[in-house]
């Protein structure tokens, strides 16, 4: 192991407050993700609870899921929630509104599901979030439904019981007391597949949408529909014409998708892992170009970011099933991009308020794969297991040091959405990662993307506090291609290795390619 790595942990430079949402989920009707994955019906052999995966409820309470995003996604801006209530078995079947997705075409010719059952509808979401202890997140049809329908939508989930006729169609349903959602998404990448607005389009639905929408005394949060990636022009038209000409409340957060667009999910080439961490890495950019703009018509700052799609998007190939649309196997490559993501979050944590993974469970960036009675974690289900330990905690600036890592041009390193373009020779930082103080705890998470070097690394503290003791956990597979099936649940896992005290400094071995966290006990 080479010994020239070095962390400073800032413990007197606080950044803000880590927003435990930024751990959060999403599902949508899409492939396998809610029939296969989350939702298997009460009368399954399947153990459930409640028509719910019980295993599925089991892991999101040990990584102390926040926060879960649902329907969509594109689903969102087609789907009637009016279909979702009621009794089950009296509940239309609809088109299946991924079946024509040209990516999924060769699938969804497969697929056995041609159509949605609405067996899992606002009731069953609420109560998936009710047992794994997550807020849920709902994003409203802004494209197909009228703004009335989003505030019925409202009134279904909040209003008090007895208080209105759609109350009553919810006692009924077995659910008296409101679910009480504060987290209203208003449409979803409004830019495409979300109505292909302008942002000066968008803006003028967007206000007509939150404007006296029945609060019912909560303190309702909106997110806005932001910009794909990095179109910069979305956010600032968008604030522009409903912060500027005629202000209106300005929304909770604006949200904003990146994937990392990739062409494949396991037989990848060695060389092209540097490229994709790069590639991961553009999300901090990202993050500050819009912060900057959003800072040109919001000045204090009160509207936060949502980056609530992320993950590797991979060309299809590695489903488990013909119908889990986008349901791509899961690597080391994947946890590590994870990782880095979240810390990128957690180094913004006075920007990004709420974030969530796309998504949960057999689709894209899963952190679970299921199949029928199979059920398995994925390498990333390891990295939000180890980062739950940052929620709530105060985020400090930290200072990475090690030699970065170089890489050449590569011809193939763009999956299913930018086929053409080619990746840059360039480099990247050799660690990476960030620190959360709580209480006398701190936490400190690293990502190592070296593909043969382990790294010997000193951790120093500055400011108030000695270590009293450490704990480490590594993520590491025997190589980057490992990941986890039905067959070999446990290939990739988390193991505790050793760190050594003494005054201020913490000394571990940072593997190759791997994701550690360290638990430090100040003194
Ligand atoms: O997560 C899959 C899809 O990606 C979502 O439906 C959409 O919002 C995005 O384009």
């Amino acid at each position: 192991a080479t010994s020239d790595a070095h962390v400073e942990i800032l413990l007197d430079e606080p950044v803000a407050t880590v927003a435990p949402a930024i751990f959060g989920h999403f599902i949508e009707h899409l492939g396998g993700v809610i029939y296969d994955g989350v939702w298997v019906g009460e009368k399954s052999k399947i153990a459930n609870t409640g028509g719910i995966r019980t295993q599925l409820i089991e892991r999101l309470k040990a990584i102390q899921a926040p926060v879960i995003r649902w329907p969509g996604g594109c689903f969102a801006d087609s789907y009637d929630w009016r279909d979702g209530i009621g009794p089950r078995d009296k509940r239309p079947k609809r088109t299946d509104f991924w079946a024509d997705e040209p990516h999924a075409e060769k699938l969804s010719n497969n697929s056995p599901v041609k159509f949605e059952p609405n067996q899992f509808g606002t009731d069953e979401f609420a109560r998936l979030c009710k047992l794994s202890g997550a807020e849920p997140y709902i994003a409203a049809n802004l494209r197909s439904l009228p703004a009335y329908a989003f505030d019925q939508w409202v009134e279904y989930c909040n209003s008090p019981a007895g208080s209105t006729a759609y109350a009553d169609i919810r006692a009924q349903g077995g659910t008296r007391d409101p679910y009480n959602v504060q987290y209203w998404g208003i449409g979803n990448e409004s830019w495409g597949c979300g109505g292909n607005f302008t942002p000066e389009q968008y803006a003028s639905e967007y206000r007509r949408f939150q404007a006296w929408v029945p609060h019912y005394g909560l303190d309702l949060k909106f997110v806005a529909s932001g910009p794909n990636q990095d179109d910069v022009a979305w956010t600032s038209k968008f604030f522009e014409s409903t912060l500027h000409d005629r202000p209106i409340p300005p929304p909770w957060a604006l949200s904003l998708h990146y994937y990392t667009d990739l062409p494949e999910a396991l037989k990848f080439e060695v060389a092209d892992v540097y490229p994709s961490y790069a590639k991961a890495n553009r999300m901090e950019r990202i993050i500050l170009d819009h912060w900057s703009a959003m800072g040109v018509y919001d000045p204090e700052h009160r509207v936060k970011l949502v980056v609530d799609e992320y993950g590797p998007w991979y060309r299809m190939g590695t489903e488990l099933d013909p119908s889990h649309i986008f349901g791509e196997q899961i690597t080391m490559r994947d946890a590590i991009m994870t990782a880095l993501t979240l810390d990128i979050f957690l180094r913004n944590a006075d920007k990004v308020g709420m974030a969530a993974c796309a998504q949960l469970i057999n689709c894209i960036n899963s952190l679970f794969l299921a199949h029928e009675d199979h059920f398995v974690n994925t390498p990333n289900y390891y990295v939000f297991h180890m980062y739950a330990a940052h929620q709530g905690g105060q985020a400090v600036r930290t200072e990475f040091s090690a030699p970065g890592v170089t890489f050449a041009a590569q011809a193939d390193v763009h999956g299913p959405w930018d086929e053409n373009a080619a990746e840059k020779a360039g480099s990247l930082w050799g660690l990476n990662g960030s620190a959360s103080v709580k209480g006398k705890i701190v936490t400190v998470t690293i990502t190592n993307p070296h593909l043969t070097d382990a790294r010997d690394t000193e951790i120093f503290l500055r400011g108030q506090g000695s270590v009293g003791s450490v704990e480490a956990a590594v993520l590491a597979g025997d190589e980057i291609h490992a990941h986890n099936t039905f067959e070999q649940p446990d290939a990739v896992t988390a193991k505790t290795v050793q760190a050594t005290a003494s005054g201020k400094s913490v000394k571990v071995t940072l593997p190759p390619s791997s994701v550690t966290k360290l638990t430090v006990a100040l003194s």
